[in-house]
């Protein structure tokens, strides 16, 4: 019926892609040293290719202090040593290429870090230098400018504001940080900061890089004119979701991505982008278009509770942004920076995720069952939505947040600096589990940088790869299946007079039906492709999702 064909070297491949989340330091330690390596990853081509996905994104890899776990660059056209060399980078693309596995890698133009050589030249400099052009210091107030220049707070933390120590040995300037002191927002006026973010893109280009996930996309550009902005929540100001706000998703700040957009057309294929923007709804297309990033990042899912209203509401508005901005949906349950969604999901509904990570765990109870049956649902429902489905590593093993990493080992600073107001993201970010036993469970020789919990070898890939109804095998059918499904980016929805389910059909007779309820309902009529639980006779059991061919 359709005339869709999905071809590996088709330049639209990005806009219906399964990508898979890396997340570097945690991913497979090769060398022993308790920190995952790129010669990990290409230890772990085959397992990646077993997937079936069409791309990975890797997070930061790059020289860092590791203050935010890597988004505080040092270097943006390099490798942490201890992750490996670019030699090994250049390697790994060309093992996965070769397996027609693409690669995203992530782009932090918000900030650098305090150690980035600009960040440093800029402390010796001093006061009007051009090297503090290219970040953003102001005076403080009062006579020896000892008070912040505003009251301004951080995401990780009570202020956006650090002093520094003039090259004299004085208390001096002051310099803005939206996230951890040790990540200096740059200045984008400054034309040197935007040369050198295109040699960066056309660095990584140039080595092969298939594609850019852009960190914290909404908020490179500023407006001070009317003042420093001095407020005590880091969300968008809600009385302007017109890009009049002074901090966040300014209109200017897509001139960026259109210079960015000409870099990435040089290229055969395109380079592609996908823009992690928070920004109003109506306002997200603007970095999805053609002209700027081609993609951003639909975070919906991400804080949607279990329900069939719910999801349906938060699809057909997904849908309508897509179709106004030319780009493709994107479908995202969990990444390195929230709670893993078999665990949200197990949590009783409105279970406050703060309060419950800081009670180790403790303040509500986790169905584990329920979790894993709702995660293997919602994946089925994503992968059979038209668009780009992210997934982040270890959901295909089936992980759970962990909640009871001791105190003492955490890496986060949202931890840190927030006490007693956010959890840790370290919860999301332990390594992952290869083998059922053994010194950090198969992750590496030697040990992990996070601890891992006693019973994680029963989430381990070998576990999985032993179970033929495991989540791992779940994920390997699903998305090798949806390979030859792809058709046109439209779905329509199917009545059902039951309550608890989705049901929708793609252009080619491709069905997805969700039964979001627990008890059983009739199956429709239809070829049974696959399901994520068995079904009993012609019923669909609870908190599952079947695909069927009409
Ligand atoms: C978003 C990233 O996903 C997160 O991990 C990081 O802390 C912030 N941006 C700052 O770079
Ligand atoms: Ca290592």
């Amino acid at each position: 019926m359709s005339d869709y064909k999905f071809i590996a070297g088709d330049k639209k491949w990005w806009r219906q892609a399964v990508v898979y989340q890396i997340y570097p330091r945690s991913f497979a330690d090769l060398n022993g040293d308790g920190i995952g390596d790129l010669a990990g990853m290409i230890d772990r081509v085959t397992y990646l290719k077993s997937l079936s996905i069409d791309a990975v994104w890797l997070s930061p890899f790059y020289p860092s202090e590791l203050a935010d776990g890597g988004y505080d660059v040092a270097d943006y056209r390099n490798v942490d040593p201890r992750i490996g060399t670019l030699e090994e980078f250049d390697k790994l693309i060309e093992e996965l290429h070769k397996v027609e596995i693409r690669v995203f890698v992530d782009i932090v133009p918000n900030h650098s870090s305090d150690q980035h050589e600009w960040f440093q030249a800029a402390l010796k400099a001093g006061r009007g230098s051009a090297e503090r052009e290219r970040y953003i210091f102001h005076d403080g107030i009062g006579e020896n400018g000892d008070i912040r220049p505003s009251e301004l707070v951080s995401h990780f933390g009570p202020t956006g504001w650090t002093r520094v120590t003039e090259p004299d040995g004085t208390p001096g300037q002051w310099y803005l940080h939206l996230f951890a002191p040790e990540q200096p927002d740059f200045n984008w006026d400054n034309q040197e900061v935007r040369d050198d973010f295109i040699k960066t893109l056309r660095f990584w280009s140039d080595r092969g890089v298939d594609g850019f996930r852009i960190d914290v996309a909404h908020a490179l550009t500023k407006d001070f004119s009317d003042g420093l902005p001095a407020r005590n929540t880091m969300d968008i100001d809600p009385t302007k979701p017109d890009g009049s706000d002074p901090l966040f998703d300014r209109d200017e700040v897509h001139e960026i991505y259109r210079e960015w957009r000409k870099v990435f057309n040089e290229y055969d294929p395109p380079r592609v982008a996908v823009a992690e923007a928070s920004a109003p709804a109506h306002r997200l297309g603007a970095y999805a278009s053609e002209e700027t990033l081609g993609q951003a990042f639909n975070f919906d899912l991400l804080h949607a509770d279990w329900n069939t209203k719910r999801f349906k509401h938060l699809i057909s508005n997904s849908m309508k942004r897509a179709e106004k901005s030319g780009s493709s949906n994107t479908w995202v349950l969990s990444n390195h920076d929230v709670v893993r969604h078999p665990t949200r999901y197990g949590l009783p509904d409105k279970t406050d995720l703060v309060k419950w990570y800081i009670s180790e765990g403790k303040s509500a109870p986790l169905d584990a069952k329920q979790g894993i049956d709702r995660a293997r649902a919602s994946t089925m429902l994503i992968l059979a939505l038209p668009g780009s489905t992210y997934l982040y590593q270890g959901e295909e093993i089936g992980l759970f947040e962990v909640a009871d990493t001791p105190r003492e080992a955490m890496q986060d600073p949202q931890w840190f600096r927030n006490p007693g107001k956010a959890r840790s993201r370290d919860g999301c970010r332990i390594p992952l589990p290869w083998t059922t036993t053994g010194s950090s469970f198969g992750f590496g020789p030697g040990g992990s940088h996070l601890p891992m919990p006693a019973d994680f070898g029963k989430y381990s890939v070998e576990a999985n790869e032993a179970d033929t109804n495991s989540v791992l095998n779940l994920y390997r059918t699903a998305i090798a299946m949806r390979r030859g499904l792809q058709c046109h980016e439209e779905i329509n929805f199917i009545f059902n007079r039951n309550r608890s389910v989705l049901h929708f059909a793609r252009p080619n007779g491709w069905q997805s039906f969700t039964n979001f309820g627990k008890s059983p309902v009739k199956l429709p009529k239809g070829k049974v492709l696959l399901s994520s639980q068995p079904l009993v006779g012609s019923q669909v059991p609870g908190e599952t999702t079947v695909w069927l061919q009409a």
